[in-house]
Order: structure tokens, then C-alpha cells, then sequence
């Protein structure tokens, strides 16, 4: 079955990314040279998406903003024969077939996802936070999409991340094995570190069978109070239906203001025309600060 829907939770508040993300929301925050919600839509189409939901909440219209139509920026560039940057706009217009939803209520991430049920209708849908930024020169997500279809079980990424940052995160409880894909017993959101059945995070990809929009549905609140995906993965757990697969490229919580600057600093360093003059500047500012 072909996945080509994906939803983008983009409603919250941004609170851990205070100032910045005051007015602008935090999915438009810069990295680099594009803001954080451009990547995101960059990894749904590298692995096949043509579909993206974005779910928002008031005043965060723009997010999706960023990849309609703006007549008359398109209309100067042309006039001022500015053809490369013309043409870039135009392609960032056309990556996908982009919408947004509403999310009235800051209820969670499960409910977040649940806003969206309308549009996925009864198909796999692929979901992707994008505060977590994984390596743009990679294309795990359609490896998940191939663990999917090839399984028919729904498929989460993990990574394992120190002991104690397991609170930040769902944990997951795998079934012993030795691969980089394991089924999941079971799943717990943001456990103290003391009671995480594992190191390994959920770490914001999800590739999911369409029955998850149902479970949602009689969710009840879980961890901080809200509608947890997590706790609806957990039936899809329970059932024997969930598989985890290990990403093991670079990754970011941009998110977080030292994951945004590490992201900000890693792919500048990688930029095929701004990385050659941003390495030796951090040469530059490595050797004042050695002999300061
Ligand atoms: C969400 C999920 C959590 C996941 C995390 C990844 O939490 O609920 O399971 O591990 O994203 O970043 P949030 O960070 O939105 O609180």
C-alpha cells in the first residue's frame, strides 16, 4: 500500500524556544539558510510524500505561508532578473501538496495528529516532528516507509539517547534481538529514568497503520496531562503490531536552544557554498579563543 501522506504537528508554543519563538513561530526559526519547517517538507518529498497536512494553531498561519504563492516577491525577481532565486521560490511552491489544519486546543501531540484524521482517510500516513532534525544526506524515512510495506505493521524510529535525557522522551520496551529493527512490547512517554524500560527514544518519525487515527479517539490524557501519540502507540504495542527501527545518522533537537545551535553548526560546516568559508572561520575564532 503507497504512503503519501504525512502530517506535521506544528501547533505548539515553543515555550523551550523562548524568545525566539515569541512572535515567529519556531518552525520558522532559520537554520542555516531555510527555516526548520522547510526541512521537514524537504524529508517528506525525498521519501515520496506528496501529501503534507500541517497542523497549526492561531496565529501560526505562516508556517504553512512559506510554501504558497507570494505573486509579488516572484513578480520583483523576475523583473530584476534575479532567474536562481525566482526559480528556487518556484520549486519551493510546488514540493508538495501542502494544507493545514487547526488545532483549537493545545491538547497534546496525539490529539495534534487526530485534528488531522480527515485527510488521511483510510491510508497509512507517515508523521514527523520537526524540532527534530535528522541528517538532510540521508533518507531514513523511506527506509521506515519500506520496513512498513514490507511488514504491514506500523514502524517508529529510535535512537539511544543518554540515560538520563530518557524523560524527554517516549521509551520504548523491545523484544530482545540483535537488528537494527525490533518489534516493540511496549512504550512509556517521558518515564523518570529510574522506571524507562529502555535508552531508546522515539525520536519524532512515525509510519502508521490508518487504525491509530481510531485508537486515538478514546485516548485519555497520559503524561503532563495531554493526549499522548505515545499512549496510542502503546495499544498498537500491546497487539503485537509496532516495530522500532534505529536511526543512526546525526540528529538535532532543534527544539532546544543548544540542539539549535548545534544543528546551526554542523550543517553550516556541510553547506556546499557556505561550508568552506564557515570552516575556516571556526578555525579563525578556535585559535583567538586558545590563545586568549
Ligand atoms: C514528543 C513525543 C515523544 C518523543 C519526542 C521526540 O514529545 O511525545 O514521545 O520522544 O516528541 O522529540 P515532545 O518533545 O513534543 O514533548
Amino acid at each position: 500500500m503507497p504512503v503519501h501522506t504525512a502530517i506535521i504537528p506544528a501547533a505548539g508554543m515553543g515555550t523551550r524556544f523562548l524568545p525566539a519563538s515569541k512572535v515567529v513561530p519556531k518552525e520558522l526559526v532559520t537554520v542555516v539558510d531555510r527555516p526548520i519547517i522547510q526541512y521537514a517538507v524537504e524529508e517528506l518529498v525525498r521519501a515520496g510524500i506528496t501529501n503534507i497536512c500541517i497542523v497549526t494553531s492561531e496565529g501560526k498561519e505562516a508556517v504553512t505561508h512559506h510554501f504558497t504563492s507570494n505573486t509579488k516577491l516572484e513578480t520583483a525577481l523576475r523583473e530584476k532578473n534575479k532567474h536562481d532565486l525566482l526559480e528556487e521560490m518556484l520549486k519551493l511552491n510546488g514540493l508538495a501538496d501542502i494544507y493545514s489544519v487547526t488545532q483549537n486546543e493545545p491538547l497534546g501531540l496525539g490529539h495534534a495528529v487526530w485534528v488531522a484524521r480527515e485527510h488521511i482517510q483510510d491510508d497509512p500516513f507517515v508523521v514527523l516532528l520537526p524540532d527534530e532534525l535528522l541528517d538532510p544526506s540521508e533518507n531514513f524515512l523511506a527506509e521506515m516507509i519500506a520496513t512498513y510495506k514490507s511488514t504491514s505493521t506500523s514502524v517508529i524510529a529510535v535512537d539511544e539517547v543518554p540515560h538520563e535525557s530518557i524523560s524527554s522522551y517516549g521509551s520504548i520496551d523491545p523484544e530482545p534481538g540483535t537488528g537494527d529493527s525490533m518489534r516493540v512490547k511496549a512504550l512509556v512517554e517521558k518515564p523518570d529514568p529510574s522506571v524507562a524500560p529502555s535508552d531508546l527514544a522515539v525520536i519524532g518519525r512515525y509510519v502508521l497503520a490508518p487504525e491509530v487515527m481510531n485508537i486515538l479517539e478514546s485516548v485519555k490524557p497520559g503524561s503532563g496531562g495531554e493526549i499522548q501519540l505515545t499512549d496510542a502507540l502503546a495499544v498498537l504495542a500491546e497487539r503485537g503490531v509496532l516495530v522500532a527501527q534505529r536511526y543512526r545518522g546525526r540528529r538535532w533537537d532543534a527544539g532546544t536552544k543548544l540542539g539549535y545551535l548545534q544543528a546551526t553548526a554542523a550543517l553550516a560546516f556541510d553547506h556546499p557554498e557556505l561550508g568552506p568559508d564557515f570552516r575556516a572561520y571556526l578555525e579563525q575564532i578556535q585559535m583567538v579563543s586558545t590563545h586568549a
